[in-house]
């Protein structure tokens, strides 16, 4: 498991003694592609991407991580990965990268490695433990959980029961009122909801694939959807549509005795050029 686990120092005390919560920026759904001039429902998605980056700055200062939670590269090419690579090492800080049904898991974690960018399985940060789950099925839009990960995500909370956990995925492992988005949820939610109600050292769920807030409490453990840094669908509907809510991401701060605070942030605007008229996703 060693590789695969990246220990993130963790850093100073305020001054009562107190350790200081972990920061965490949730960057998701950014359906980069290898043409920077291409759009997605009539946005280019390198700009949106670049607008939530600068909005992002803002924070950067008090950020220990960013998590991007799939759907990164829409056309899964190596030049999107790259330029996406690029731009955030140019962040500053640690980024931790997880695959979408849009993403070819075996080119993300091969293109997003080196420096500050990496795809690992587990991050340690202070008092707390992400555990990152690929839940993409090949030529599927919709998410499961191989055996293999349901095996690895019991291991490592077995492996840290003092810690807080937060787990990151790209499918919904709850469902979200919208009947077209949840025909592309986790297939397989119940091992899933299983293991998180055993181990109540896991705080929160967030994942993204769903463009949107998404925000509920599944017995005690606070589960977490994020908008996209691109399009945004709209909420609580049972067929397709777009909203014309402007991009962002979210934050999260991770106490040291285990509560999360969580928030989005948008950008002011919409990018410029989205075809409301698009049928489908
Ligand atoms: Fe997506």
């Amino acid at each position: 498991m060693d590789q695969d686990t990246l220990n993130i120092a963790s850093r100073d005390h305020d001054p009562a003694g107190e350790a200081t919560p972990v920061r965490v920026l949730q960057i998701t759904d950014c359906h980069l592609h290898a043409d920077p001039n291409w759009t997605l429902a009539g946005i280019n998605t390198q700009t949106s991407f670049e607008w939530v980056m600068s909005l992002a700055e803002q924070f950067r200062e008090s950020i220990d991580l960013l998590l991007l939670t799939g759907d990164l590269v829409h056309d899964a090419s190596v030049a999107g990965y790259t330029r996406l690579k690029q731009q955030i090492e140019r962040f500053g800080v640690p980024a931790c990268c997880l695959p979408g049904n849009h993403d070819v898991p075996e080119v993300l974690s091969t293109e997003l490695q080196g420096g500050l960018v990496s795809s690992p399985k587990t991050v340690r940060m202070g008092n707390w433990v992400i555990i990152l789950l690929d839940s993409t099925l090949p030529h599927s839009e919709g998410g499961h959980l191989s055996g293999q990960e349901l095996e690895r995500l019991q291991e490592t909370l077995q492996a840290y029961p003092d810690s807080h956990v937060l787990i990151a995925l790209h499918h919904h492992p709850v469902l979200i009122s919208s009947a077209w988005m949840d025909k592309m949820a986790l297939d397989n939610p119940e091992p899933f909801l299983e293991l998180i109600e055993q181990h109540k050292s896991v705080k929160g769920v967030i994942w993204g694939h769903i463009h949107q807030t998404f925000e509920s409490d599944y017995r005690g453990v606070r589960m977490m959807g994020t908008p996209s840094t691109c399009i945004q669908f709209v909420e609580n509907q049972d067929s397709f549509g777009l909203s014309t809510a402007p991009p962002g991401f979210r934050w999260l701060e991770l106490g040291a005795d285990g509560r999360i605070d969580s928030g989005i942030e948008r950008v002011d605007a919409l990018p410029p050029g989205l075809d409301l008229k698009t049928a489908g996703y």
